[in-house]
């Protein structure tokens, strides 16, 4: 893998999307951020793309940012306002963005870098629905091989689902387009609910964030205030899980997570349990290990990364 680590980050801010975005420019020694490819999922498209701009503009970062997907492939759109507020972003009012968004449709960007950069080097994280993904892949196989890696928040196991009992918000909104991606063969890292919400925010390290006395800092600690209502109030926990950013922090200290080499398959039939991440944990069948499916986090060692790399912007 060639160092800094080339990645694409495909997303729908999304409070937790916006940290895991500010955790990868942080770390420019650890990752070339090529692109940011907004995609139809916590918000609309037309806000998820304005999102991602604000984010870069916040990092004061130049990264190319492109809109994709405004729907999945075989589905209505579901969104996540109840969680995210009406503007993805919802917690703190950030000035209109600066960054462009790139003319080229998000999709063809993904074919065209990918068929560009060398084979096995560019990373895709998407940290929403697989929309984006799954339509480059149909649109253009060729580049399907030419993938390094995919590491992905979405689906559950041992936590069920957070949109449904049985599913996940990023594979339930569009499970056609996770399916492609789970039968792609291309190397999968999957960071489901099982793992991230073992990655809760803590009141003191929100307190942290504000005391950075940065603008960064500040807006960390008012989106996790404003996030994280919602899941004390669900799940009476302390803090709110931060999924997005695991999959960064993955890419930046690989041995704070843990899991097994499994198969994962999505269910697309059964209305009672569609989206569902159907992992053999267990390995009762014989069906081929598709994804390194996270269990676990050293929570205090995500929190320390992200403290001391969003410290830096
Ligand atoms: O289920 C959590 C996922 O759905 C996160 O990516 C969050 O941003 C939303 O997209
Ligand atoms: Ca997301």
């Amino acid at each position: 893998m060639t160092h800094p680590r080339r990645i694409i980050i495909d997303t729908d801010p999304g409070q937790d999307d916006a940290v895991a975005i500010l955790l990868a420019l942080a770390s420019p020694e650890d990752l070339h951020v090529l692109g940011i490819t907004a995609v139809a999922g916590n918000v609309p498209l037309p806000l998820t793309e304005r999102n991602a701009r604000i984010i870069v503009d916040l990092a004061r970062a130049t990264v190319p940012v492109y809109a994709g997907c405004d729907a999945p492939l075989a589905r209505k759109l579901v969104t996540a306002e109840h969680v995210h507020g009406k503007t993805g972003l919802n917690g703190i009012e950030l000035p209109t963005p600066v960054t462009p968004l790139q003319p080229q449709h998000a999709v063809d960007f993904l074919i065209e870098t990918l068929r560009r950069e060398p084979a096995g080097t560019v990373t895709l994280c998407p940290l929403g629905p697989l929309t984006n993904i799954a339509t480059a892949f149909n649109r253009a196989p060729d580049i399907i091989p030419r993938v390094a890696e995919i590491v992905l928040m979405g689906g559950g196991y041992f936590e069920g689902g957070n949109i449904t009992p049985a599913a996940e918000f990023n594979i339930y909104v569009d499970p056609e387009a996770a399916d492609i991606v789970f039968k792609s063969g291309v190397p999968l890292v999957v960071m489901p609910l099982d793992v991230t919400h073992k990655a809760l925010t803590s009141r003191d390290w929100v307190e942290g964030m504000r005391a950075l006395g940065t603008p960064v800092g500040h807006a960390v600690a008012a989106w996790t205030d404003f996030f994280e209502r919602f899941d004390t109030a669900k799940y009476g926990s302390e803090g709110a899980p931060l999924h997005d950013p695991c999959v960064i922090a993955y890419l930046l200290e690989p041995t704070l997570f843990h899991g097994r080499h499994i198969n994962v398959e999505i269910e697309l039939v059964s209305p009672l349990t569609l989206g569902m991440t159907v992992a053999d944990w267990w390995r009762v069948t014989k069906r081929e290990p598709n994804a390194m499916f996270m269990g676990g986090v050293d929570r205090d060692g995500f929190y320390r990364l992200l403290t001391e790399r969003l410290g830096r912007l």
